[in-house]
C-alpha cells in the first residue's frame, strides 16, 4: 500500500547519542495520535548529538525505520527530526507592520513573520560581514511569542483585531549549517527525505508538558546521553532554548574512570545502583565492581561502597543542573519560567535526580514523560522516548495549521517552502 500518501500518517525520527528511535504515528479524526510502529536501536556514529560516523548513523537510522515499519505494516518516505547539534542559538527580534486601522488579517500575521525572517537574514549578515566571520547559520524555527497592536502587548492571536500598526515578538532559533547538512545526508542515505528539522527540547516539550506548564511557564529539561536540552515554555510557546554538550554518557564515563571498571560495567552500575545524592548510609552497601581487564568471571571483582559509586556520580548530576542554571540566568528568562521545571530524558532515570534538580535550581521538579498518545506501549513510554513523540505531535500541529498564518510551530506560510528548498540545495 502507497502509506506514505497518506495524510494521517507521520514519521518522527530521534537521531539521539545514545539510541536511534523511529516512531510512526496516525492521526485520527479528531486529531488525536495513536502509535502504529516503534523501532529503536542503539546509536552508532553520534557523539553529543553531532553525526561524527555517516555509515554507522546511516545504518542506526536504516534499522530503526526497519523496525518501525515492519511493526506498523507501513512503508515511510520522509521523517520528522530533531536537531541537538550546530550549537542551537536563541534570539528575540521585534517587528511591525502597519495596519492603517484595518482589521488584521491571516496574510498580515504571515507578512509579519516572513519580515521577521527577511530582517533575521540581514541581521546576521551584517555580523557577519562585520566580523569576518561566515558563521553559516540556518534558521530553525521563528516562532511569534507575542503579538502588539499600537504598542498593547500580551496578544496571542491578532487576526480580526483592529489597529494602526501590528507587532510581534518573534523567537529565532538558529544553528549551524555544516552540522545539519551532516545530520540531514545521514537521513538521506537511509533514502528518507527530511519533512522538518525541529530543535529537541522543542520536541520534547510538546510531548511531556500539560496544557497548564504550557501557558503559565515551565522549564523543559532533557538530560539525554551526550547532551542536555533545555526549553522555556511560556504562554503556550517556545521562548528560550539551549543544549548543552553534557549528558549521561558523561556520568558513566567518570565511574568508569573512577572504578577502573569496563564501560559497560559502569553503565549497569550507575542504572541499578547509582544515585544522583550521595549518602554516607550507603557506606556499608558492597557492590562487586569488575575490573577493567579483568572482566572474565574467574577474577574476583572489587568490592566497592555503593556511596563510592554515588560519589563520583554527585558532582557529574550536579555540573549539569548547575550549568542549566546558569544558562537560565545568563539568558534572563529564569523569572518568566516559573517555578515549574519537568525533566525527562533517560537521565531522569537515575535515582534521586529530582531530589539534586530541586536543590540546585531551587524550582519545584517533577518527572517527565510522553503524553496525549495513543498505543504507546510501556517499554516505549519512558522519558527517553519523549522526543520521538514530541515530533509527531509537532507533526500534527503543522497539519492541523495547515500552513496557515498563526504558527505555532514556527513554520509560517513560505517558510516551510523556503525551508524545503535550503534542504534541497544543501543536501
Ligand atoms: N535507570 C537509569 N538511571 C540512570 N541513567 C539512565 C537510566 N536509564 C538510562 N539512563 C541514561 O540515559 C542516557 C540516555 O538517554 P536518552 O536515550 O534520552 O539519550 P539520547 O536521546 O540517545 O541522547 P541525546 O539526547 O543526548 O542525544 C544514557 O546516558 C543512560 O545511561
Ligand atoms: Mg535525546
Amino acid at each position: 500500500m502507497a502509506s506514505r500518501l497518506r495524510r494521517n500518517l507521520f514519521a518522527a525520527l530521534d537521531i539521539g547519542s545514545s539510541k536511534v528511535c523511529c516512531f510512526i504515528g496516525l492521526a485520527d479524526d479528531n486529531g488525536r495520535l495513536r502509535i502504529a510502529g516503534i523501532g529503536h536501536v542503539i546509536a552508532q556514529g553520534m557523539k553529543a548529538g553531532s553525526v561524527v560516523n555517516l555509515d554507522a548513523v546511516e545504518n542506526s537510522v536504516l534499522n530503526a525505520v526497519h523496525a518501525a515499519e515492519q511493526m506498523a505494516g507501513e512503508t515511510i518516505r520522509s521523517v520528522y527530526v530533531n536537531v541537538s547539534c550546530g550549537q542551537p542559538h536563541s534570539l528575540h527580534l521585534d517587528v511591525d507592520l502597519p495596519m492603517h486601522g484595518q482589521a488584521v488579517r491571516d496574510i498580515d500575521v504571515q507578512k509579519l513573520l516572513a519580515k521577521s525572517q527577511d530582517s533575521y537574514a540581514q541581521m546576521t549578515h551584517t555580523q557577519n560581514t562585520a566580523n569576518d566571520n561566515v558563521l553559516d547559520r540556518h534558521l530553525l524555527h521563528a516562532i511569534p511569542v507575542g503579538y502588539s497592536l499600537d504598542g498593547s502587548r500580551g496578544i496571542r492571536d491578532p487576526r480580526g483585531m483592529f489597529g494602526q500598526q501590528l507587532g510581534a515578538s518573534v523567537h529565532m532559533i538558529s544553528a549551524q549549517n555544516g552540522a545539519l547538512r551532516n545530520l540531514g545526508h545521514a537521513v538521506q542515505r537511509a533514502h528518507l527525505d527530511v519533512d522538518d528539522l525541529v530543535l529537541t527540547p522543542y520536541a520534547s516539550g510538546l510531548a511531556c508538558l500539560v496544557e497548564d506548564e504550557l501557558d503559565l511557564g515551565c522549564t523543559l529539561i532533557d538530560l539525554g546521553g551526550g547532551t542536555t536540552s533545555i526549553g522555556v515554555f511560556f504562554d503556550g510557546n517556545l521562548l528560550f532554548s539551549d543544549i548543552v554538550p553534557i549528558g549521561g554518557q558523561h556520568i558513566t564515563n567518570d565511574i568508569a574512570r573512577g572504578l577502573s571498571t569496563p564501560l559497560q560495567q559502569a553503565e549497569r552500575l550507575k542504572t541499578l545502583h547509582g544515585s544522583a545524592l550521595y549518602s554516607q548510609a550507603d557506606d556499608d552497601d558492597l557492590l562487586n565492581v569488575p575490573l577493567v581487564g579483568e572482566a572474565d568471571d574467574e577474577a574476583a571483582p572489587n568490592h566497592v561502597p555503593r556511596a563510592q559509586l554515588n560519589r563520583i556520580i554527585q558532582p557529574r548530576a550536579e555540573e549539569i543542573l548547575e550549568t542549566v542554571r546558569q544558562r537560565l540566568a545568563e539568558a534572563g528568562v529564569d523569572k518568566i519560567a516559573g517555578q515549574r521545571v519537568v525533566l525527562t530524558g533517560g537521565g531522569s532515570q537515575l535515582s534521586n535526580i529530582r531530589e539534586l534538580a530541586m536543590q540546585v535550581l531551587q524550582k519545584n521538579v517533577r518527572l517527565g514523560r510522553p503524553i496525549r498518545l495513543a498505543g504507546l506501549a510501556d517499554a516505549a513510554g519512558g522519558p527517553a522516548f519523549s522526543v520521538a513523540a514530541g515530533l509527531l505531535h509537532y507533526a500534527l500541529r503543522g497539519r492541523n495549521e495547515g500552513g496557515g498564518s498563526k504558527s505555532s510551530t514556527g513554520k509560517a506560510g513560505n517558510w516551510l517552502g523556503r525551508m524545503k528548498q535550503w534542504m534541497d540545495e544543501i543536501l
